[in-house]
């Protein structure tokens, strides 16, 4: 396994690797790797020759109050699985690298990226989509698989990829969840035992969600203010948005049908949490 932190020593592995037509797969992660992370690249290295794992904090899709000085790092242990999985090159760029002090071109979806996360956050999506593209250009994958957690972020990437004409194929992969259904993400570190067990009350409102669908119910004001009564219940959690949205759109649904999804961003404590689940 190789570590890389120059981008154009990158570029020109890959174009290497390109000209013996080898397949080249990508994680772009923010690094801190867990199980979630794993399954992704368990999944791009099933289908590929050179597996390549990003880890960069990217600055630009956090806001200005939001968790960047203390987003969670743990480089050696994110090598340790790197190597573990198989993964051929680890791209570890600096902030520098990445965004030299004359950066100025940014890319933003104009659709699906101003809806939930995108309204609530604004500038995360132009800071993803950017960081994204660059790093597409970088690596040059042949695919690229991406978390369903972030549901509305995979929809973005696909689209930009499609908008764009990039010859990338997008894969994603479920949610992974601990045990007791705790969506896997790098912030639940932040989470005191308190406020863990309150987390577990976005999986259990998921749950009612698709319980109540299952048996007929169809209203979206009804299913969500269910939600919310599961959510407000233990008076640890704070709803930022429940979302009953067409799958494909994400544009929000007043009746809703089969394979629409149910998005859901809920602050416990400080920390904010997402999660979704795709109607039965
Ligand atoms: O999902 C993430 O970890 C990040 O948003 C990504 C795609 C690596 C871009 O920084």
């Amino acid at each position: 396994m190789q570590t890389i932190a120059d981008p154009n020593r990158l570029q020109k592995l890959i174009l290497d690797e390109k000209q013996k037509n080898k397949i080249i797969g990508f994680v772009p992660t923010m690094g801190y790797l867990h199980k979630g992370h794993l399954q992704l690249l368990r999944t791009a290295r099933s289908q590929c020759d050179i597996l390549v794992l990003s880890i960069f904090v990217n600055p630009t899709q956090f806001g200005k109050n939001e968790d960047l000085g203390r987003y969670p790092k743990n480089i050696d242990a994110d090598m340790e699985l790197a190597e573990r999985e198989k993964v051929d090159i680890v791209f570890f760029p600096s902030t520098k690298t990445m965004y030299p002090d004359n950066f100025s071109t940014y890319v933003e979806e104009k659709s699906i990226s101003k809806l939930w996360c995108g309204a609530k956050r604004p500038g995360h999506f132009k800071g993803v989509a950017t960081v994204v593209l660059k790093l597409f250009n970088i690596v040059q994958p042949d695919i690229a698989v991406f978390g369903e957690k972030d549901y509305q972020q995979s929809l973005i990437i696909r689209k930009m990829v499609k908008d764009f004409n990039m010859p990338i194929e997008i894969l994603t992969c479920p949610i992974v969840r601990e045990n007791d259904g705790l969506a896997l993400s790098s912030r639940n570190t932040y989470l005191s035992p308190e406020e863990r067990s309150c987390a577990l009350l976005l999986k259990k409102a998921l749950d009612y969600a698709c319980d109540r669908f299952y048996k007929g119910v169809r209203e979206a004001d009804l299913i969500k203010s269910g939600m919310e009564n599961i959510l407000l219940n233990g008076n640890c959690a704070r709803i930022d948005y429940i979302a009953c949205v067409n799958n494909d759109t994400l544009e929000p649904k007043k009746i809703l049908d089969s394979a629409d999804r149910i998005l859901l961003a809920v602050y416990i404590g400080k920390t904010r949490l997402i999660d979704n689940c795709q109607l039965p």
